[in-house]
């Protein structure tokens, strides 16, 4: 599989941007304009690709839970951190195209919910080192969960968009749990 069918990379969309200065009162101060790295246009990439988690201490361990939360349904407040492989296809011995890193905490009372906060840092082609930035609520039994991406480092700078979440497998003897993942991506 060559890095492209990873990257579905479609410039469906194209966007003009126009920088505008900022002029203070009567002082006529130029406010500082930071430009981003591309003149003119913002692309959207389509990303896809799964994810592994696993509660067995691989890929995610508990790093905090206070004593209140031993006894919720939900185990409202413990908190993991993860460091979850990021593969092409859905197998876990799929290519290995980056990795997950960062972590989320039990926010529900009522239901499993977990409030996100991971990087996924690439390491295909031109993409390699670049990253998104996830930052949002993951209620994980639902069949389509949304979370926003709130920024980027390196061809992803500036980025904004979502990313979509569907569970492709899940056990529940070891907590294993395999997600594909949609990301829209606008950058520029
Ligand atoms: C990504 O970059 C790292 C560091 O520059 C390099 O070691 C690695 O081989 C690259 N991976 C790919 C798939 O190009
Ligand atoms: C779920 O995990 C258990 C324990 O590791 C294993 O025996 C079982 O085969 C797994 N089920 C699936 C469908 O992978």
């Amino acid at each position: 599989m060559s890095a492209t069918a990873f990257f579905t990379t479609t410039q469906f969309l194209l966007f003009f941007f126009s920088v505008s200065t900022i002029i203070l009162g009567d002082a006529n101060i130029q406010g500082e304009v930071l430009l981003p790295p591309a003149q003119g246009t913002e692309k959207v990439s389509h990303l896809h690709f799964y994810f592994h988690d696993s509660l067995d201490g691989r890929y995610s361990i508990r790093i905090a839970a206070a004593p209140p939360s031993y006894k919720s349904a939900t185990q409202f407040g413990n908190a993991r951190a993860v460091d979850f492989p990021l593969t092409e296809g859905p197998h876990p011995g799929s290519k290995l195209v980056g990795r997950v890193q960062g972590l989320y905490v039990i926010a529900s009372k009522e239901e499993v919910v977990l409030l996100m906060d991971l990087t996924y840092q690439f390491y295909e082609g031109k993409y390699n080192g670049s990253s998104i930035s996830v930052l949002g609520r993951n209620a994980v039994r639902s069949p389509l969960r949304e979370m926003p991406v709130v920024g980027g480092t390196g061809l992803f700078r500036l980025a904004r968009g979502y990313v979509q979440a569907k569970t492709y497998l899940y056990n529940v003897t070891n907590g294993f749990a395999i997600v594909e993942y949609d990301a829209f991506v606008m950058h520029y």
